[in-house]
């Protein structure tokens, strides 16, 4: 019998303990396999956002994604990841149009995918008092404020928020809304750095921040971004640390090349 004891797996509460702490390394997967390969890199919370239906499904917003779409993608990150935080996404139209219909939705998700929390967009008042209702039936919510992806048309494309006074306290009250809701942490996405600064030290949840700068008590990127495999895909705020593309580029040449010139399969290859 082997004496390795499998890693503890992250919690809601160690998250929230890790305000004003060690930085929270969260990204996104959408397959089991990646799920392995990032949780085994020691990230904190893995994501399967519904930006799976940009760069999985090559739709031009998350708007199209399904609520069944995430439970698939869901369930086989599940498979995937033993240690890290799972957290999933709830896709457009699931949780606003009322607190039944949200809980029965988010509900599906905790069941069928065996996630340790959802992700929702928004601070506004609605949305607040649905995070309250998650949060008192049982389930933690992470919140998702600035530029929120599922309303793109409504902000008129992929744009910085907060920009202005009045937009920057009003994310700030929508932050402070969030935490008194009980969200156990708040996604600030595409936010001034020092607005996004001013938020993390007026809350006692984290921030964790894409497009966010520095101050946020932690950041999240989507996995194809900074793994360069999405070439077409290149905002300030990405830092590739891999250049993917080319690399599987080059791998499926080379193969084709070899098969072609019946270089493989090889005899070591043949049966
Ligand atoms: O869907 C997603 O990947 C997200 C991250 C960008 C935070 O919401």
């Amino acid at each position: 019998m082997s004496s390795e004891r499998a890693p503890r797996a992250v919690t809601v509460r160690d998250i929230q303990n890790r305000k004003g702490g060690e930085l929270i390394v969260a990204v996104t997967a959408y397959d089991a396999l990646f799920g392995r390969l990032v949780d085994e890199a020691g990230v904190d919370i893995v994501l399967v956002g519904d930006s799976v239906g940009n760069v999985v499904a090559g739709f031009d917003s998350t708007l199209p994604v399904t609520l069944e779409q995430m439970i698939y993608h869901g369930a086989a990150v599940r498979r995937g990841v033993a240690r890290a935080l799972l957290a999933v996404d709830m896709p457009f139209l699931t949780y606003q149009v009322d607190e039944a219909r949200a809980i029965e939705n988010c509900g599906r998700v905790m069941q069928q995918t065996g996630a340790d929390a959802v992700k929702i967009e928004g601070g506004s008042e609605r949305i607040a008092r649905t995070v309250e209702r998650l949060v008192e039936i049982g389930i933690p919510v992470m919140g998702h404020i600035g530029f929120t992806p599922q309303s793109v048309n409504a902000l008129g494309g992929h744009r910085v928020q907060g920009r202005d006074e009045d937009g920057a306290a009003m994310l700030a009250a929508q932050a402070k809304r969030l935490e008194q809701s009980g969200a156990f942490a708040v996604v600030l996405e595409l936010v001034p750095a020092a607005v996004a600064g001013r938020i993390t030290a007026q809350v006692s949840i984290p921030t964790i921040g894409i497009g966010a700068g520095a101050a946020c008590d932690g950041q999240v990127l989507v996995l194809p971004d900074l793994l360069g495999l999405n070439e077409a895909f290149s905002p300030r705020f990405l830092k590739q640390y891999a250049n993917l593309a080319g690399t599987v580029r080059d791998a499926v040449r080379a193969y084709g090349e070899d098969v072609r010139a019946r270089r493989y399969p090889a005899d070591e290859h043949s049966f």
